[in-house]
């Protein structure tokens, strides 16, 4: 069997959960394959809503085995809060969630040098989650960071080795902390990872394969967050892209399935970098309110603007995307005219290439389309679409060359329609 991959074309919160959640049943094994807590991915069904950070999206729908892969990196005490709140709610992950011995661990001081660096960076900040993320990668590719399965073997030294290390970094940058309360917390949830089963999960993993199981791999961010082909430097410190998966879960390219593209029927985007479709009217505020597009870690406002066929092509082109999937249709449900970004005007010349780098110099140019005017979220399938949309819906796949299998018109599990089965 092979592994499908769901990731993000665009710059994160496309409701890349939500989808997960969704496709779960169709498979045995959901596993996340890059990021950590700076993920929020919001899950919603019978009133209920949840937002997992490190937590695969696939622990919803009856018992399906959920594995967090040796690409993500995991803060332990933000991992036993977000477990515990769901046991709270009455979900019990403890037979269901492995996680890889080589997941690397986001320290407390991670975290601190994270908010230092930013606060070195000033204006030029990248506006990162605060998560400890870029450290954490940065000590993983510079062979020195601790995983999970160093837990066995002399960890506190270890542990001491690399805090110490981290302690002169920031003193050199002045910084004031108070390391042993986060210490604390971030120990209790060493011992509250012992007790899920610590695997070898690209064994686990090929194993099941080889059994015939199916395997959805979650991606975090999106491919604009890319370390590699994203807006750098404003983007996170993996690669969310297709090959992250690869690498992230120990599979082969040649095991790869589907690759499932979910963007959102316009562009949001969440701390500093370009954003050449940027609304900054009340086009954009609108977006924000009927799109609830407030950040779902850490609540800050999104950036709102018009959809990017520039980027998109890209992010298709980057993943090998084989099906589409557009999400939050209905928040343009009220508008008179929905634009789409066809093409970018650099010093008077048009591309339709993405450039090595935006800047102020790329200029958006559009193309119009008439708005639906129609309320979608209570829509159950694709026969009910207006003209207006299914106009839009046929310009952006013949733009990207690829088929949009699913539209999403609403938070919830149900408000989801599928074009096409397999
Ligand atoms: P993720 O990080 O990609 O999982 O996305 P987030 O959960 O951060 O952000 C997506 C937000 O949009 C969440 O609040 C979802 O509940 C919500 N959402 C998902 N799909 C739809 C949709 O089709 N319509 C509307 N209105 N909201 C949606
Ligand atoms: P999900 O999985 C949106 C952004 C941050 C910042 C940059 C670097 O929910 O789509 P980091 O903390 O990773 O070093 O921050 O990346 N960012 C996200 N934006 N959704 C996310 O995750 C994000 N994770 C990181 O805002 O600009
Ligand atoms: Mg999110």
């Amino acid at each position: 069997m092979s592994v499908d991959v769901l990731l993000g074309l665009q710059w994160g919160d496309e409701g890349k959960g939500k989808i997960v959640d969704v496709l779960t049943p169709g498979y045995d094994i959901i596993a996340r394959f890059q990021g950590g807590p700076n993920a929020g991915h919001t899950l919603e069904f019978k009133g209920e809503k949840y937002v997992l950070r490190s937590v695969p999206s696939g622990i919803f729908q009856g018992g399906k085995i959920n594995i967090i892969g040796n690409g993500v990196v995991l803060d332990p005490a933000l991992f036993k809060a977000e477990v515990e709140a769901l046991e709270v709610s009455g979900h019990d992950l403890s037979k269901h969630l492995y996680i890889s011995r080589k997941a690397h661990l986001i320290l407390p001081t991670h975290r601190l040098l994270d908010l230092a660096c930013e606060a070195q960076k000033g204006s030029g900040k990248i506006g990162t989650t605060g998560k400890g993320i870029g450290p954490a990668y940065t000590d993983k590719t510079g062979r020195n960071g601790l995983r999970t399965g160093d837990l066995d073997y002399n960890f506190e030294v270890k542990y001491k080795e690399a805090a110490a290390r981290h302690e002169i970094l920031l003193q050199q940058m002045n910084c004031e902390y108070d390391l042993a309360a986060l210490e604390k917390e971030w120990f209790e949830g060493i011992d509250f990872i012992r007790k899920f089963p610590l695997i070898d999960s690209e064994h686990f993993i090929n194993n099941a394969l080889q059994n015939g199981e199916k395997v959805l791999a979650e991606g975090a961010q999106g491919t604009l967050l890319d370390i590699d082909f994203g807006s750098y430097p404003f983007v996170t410190s993996s690669n969310t892209v297709c090959a992250g998966a690869c690498t992230g879960l120990g599979i082969s390219p040649s095991k790869v399935g589907k690759v499932y593209g979910i963007f959102k029927a316009y562009c949001t985007r969440v701390g500093s970098g370009p954003f050449p479709t940027e609304l900054f009217d009340e086009t954009g505020q609108k977006m924000r309110n009927l799109g609830c597009e407030y950040g779902s870690v850490t609540g800050r406002p999104r950036r709102c603007g018009w959809i990017d066929l520039v980027a998109l092509r890209y992010a298709v082109m980057i993943n090998g995307v084989t099906d589409l999937i557009m999400m939050k249709s209905d928040v343009l449900d009220s508008f008179e005219t929905v634009k789409a970004c066809v093409a970018y005007n650099i010093n008077g010349v048009e591309t339709e290439d993405f450039p090595f780098e935006i800047n102020d110099s790329v200029k958006s140019v559009y193309a119009e389309f008439p708005g639906w005017q129609t309320g979608m979220t209570k829509m159950q399938s694709e026969s009910e679409f207006p003209k207006e949309f299914n106009a839009y819906m046929s310009f952006l796949e013949k733009t990207l060359d690829v088929n949009i299998k699913i539209i999403s018109v609403g938070p919830d599990r149900e408000q989801t329609i599928i074009r096409y089965a397999e």
